[in-house]
């Protein structure tokens, strides 16, 4: 290791959110500094507060921004090591010709440019240094068919992000994996289940462990493959789905048995 765990500067976009301030939250825990990276300022304030982080403003939608960030946690906080993009523009469900133009627009600049901007800002100084690590969030909607219309597409495009990075720079000592997150019980998401637009019971039946994700759970994955215990890891896709991915085909065969069902 090459500077004590306290020295050592995480940075986590969408630090304000569910998954992004248990990320943040972790990392404290393991003695990181952490930049809390949101256009949420108030959130992510108190998440700063709450954790001991740091918040400072992103807008991933823009360019100029991600840019500014970076220069500025370089400068104030110190060398980045790891980074998680956690940020993403969430969408409802949908069929394609009710897919409303603008968001698509705004999904794909978020989620699609923004993350590769934010790979490339805050990444390329750990390639010069000849170390760092990065961590992608995609989704179980990047591996399959889902209602998710035009963040479904932006999440199978972090898939090849992540393997293009991790090759590209691996010579160079930078490290890029991603996390597959199932339906994990984030306040988002929670305020969706009480809107009536996503059913929880629905979606506990999809998964192996008959419950749904927590962010801690993400959390924790996401910090095992920034950590140097991962050092061996680059490329690859880690699903923490509760075994959603795995239930694909027993709904054609009567779905996920109950526990005691025989
Ligand atoms: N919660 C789930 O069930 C689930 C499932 C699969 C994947 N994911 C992924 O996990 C990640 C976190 O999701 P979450 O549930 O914690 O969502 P969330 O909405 O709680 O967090 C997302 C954060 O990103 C920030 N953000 C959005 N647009 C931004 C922008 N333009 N610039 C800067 N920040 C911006 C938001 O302010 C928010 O704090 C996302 O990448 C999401 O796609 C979540």
């Amino acid at each position: 290791m090459s500077r004590v765990v306290e020295n050592r500067v995480a940075v986590v976009t969408g630090g304000a959110g569910g998954i992004g301030a248990a990320t943040v939250a972790r990392l404290r825990k393991a003695g990181w500094q952490v930049a809390i990276l949101d256009r949420n300022m108030d959130l992510a304030r108190q998440v700063a507060q709450e954790t001991g982080g740091t918040a400072h403003e992103i807008d991933l939608a823009d360019g100029a921004s991600i840019a500014a960030a970076a220069n500025w946690v370089e400068t104030k906080m110190g060398p980045v090591d790891a980074l998680a993009c956690v940020a993403a523009h969430l969408e409802n469900p949908h069929r394609p010709q009710d897919q409303d133009a603008e968001e698509w627009e705004a999904i794909l600049k978020v989620n699609l440019t923004g993350t590769f901007k934010t790979m490339t800002a805050f990444g390329n100084p750990m390639r010069l240094r000849g170390k760092g690590a990065i961590v992608t969030v995609g989704s179980i909607t990047s591996l399959n068919s889902s209602p998710l219309m035009a963040y479904g597409p932006t999440k199978a495009a972090i898939i090849n992000m992540t393997r293009n990075f991790a090759v590209a720079w691996g010579r160079e000592g930078v490290r890029v994996n991603c996390v597959h997150p199932g339906p994990t019980r984030t306040p988002a998401v929670e305020a969706s289940y009480a809107r009536g637009e996503r059913n929880p019971d629905v979606m506990i039946r999809q998964t192996a462990l008959g419950r749904l994700v927590m962010p801690e759970q993400v959390a924790n994955a996401i910090y095992f493959l920034l950590s140097d215990e991962a050092g061996a890891i680059t490329g690859i896709e880690l699903p923490v789905d509760s075994g959603t991915l795995a239930t694909g085909l027993w709904s054609l065969y009567g779905g996920v048995p109950d526990n005691g069902a025989d």
